[in-house]
């Protein structure tokens, strides 16, 4: 059985994410999505929120739960993938900018753990420019991100950040 780790921060997971689970559920049978636990990356939602998020998007794009594990991690990477005896990590890749990034983590981790591949996924695209930080940047200032992100998340950004800049103004249904 194939099996492979998607790791990241997911705070919170987006469509691009979602289209690249659904992609990676084509090349591999089962996929451990890893939600990064880092508080000195200051993110916007919990552990269990995100994890919760993702749990819900599984549902929403129609992807079986028995073939994603939901899971968080701290520490080294390659390390994870050890305790969870998994030897590919799969990774999304969007516009050229990511390509640098992309190319000198997976050059630490083969330095790491040289029996750890990465696997990279193309972003559908549609979502090529779609990243978590531009979602909750253009949410704060009361933008609108719906189409970018699951509906799960687009709920939970509603809460933390309250009506957007354009839902103010619309006319009230009562008058
Ligand atoms: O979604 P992100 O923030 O681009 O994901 C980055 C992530 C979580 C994959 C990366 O920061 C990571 O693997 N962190 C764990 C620490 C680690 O192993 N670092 C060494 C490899 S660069």
């Amino acid at each position: 059985m194939s099996r492979a780790i998607y790791p990241g921060s997911f705070d919170p997971i987006t469509n691009g994410h979602a289209s690249i689970l659904k992609s990676g559920l084509v090349a591999f049978d089962e996929i451990v999505v890893a939600v990064l636990d880092n508080e000195r990356k200051r993110p916007l939602f919990s552990v269990n929120e995100r994890i919760e998020m993702i749990r819900e998007t599984v549902k929403e794009i129609g992807a079986d739960p028995k073939r994603i594990e939901v899971d968080s991690f701290g520490g080294l990477l390659v390390d994870y993938c050890r305790r969870k005896q998994v030897r590919v990590v799969l990774r999304g890749l969007r516009a050229v900018a990511d390509f640098e990034y992309e190319l000198q983590m997976a050059n630490m981790n083969r330095h790491l753990n040289e029996e750890i591949e990465t696997v990279f996924i193309m972003a559908n695209d549609a979502y090529f420019y779609v990243a978590s930080n531009l979602v909750k940047e253009a949410r704060r200032l009361g933008g609108d991100v719906s189409g970018l992100v699951p509906e799960a998340v687009a709920r939970r950004l509603d809460e933390r950040f309250g009506p957007r800049v354009s839902d103010e103004s619309a006319p009230s249904s009562d008058g």
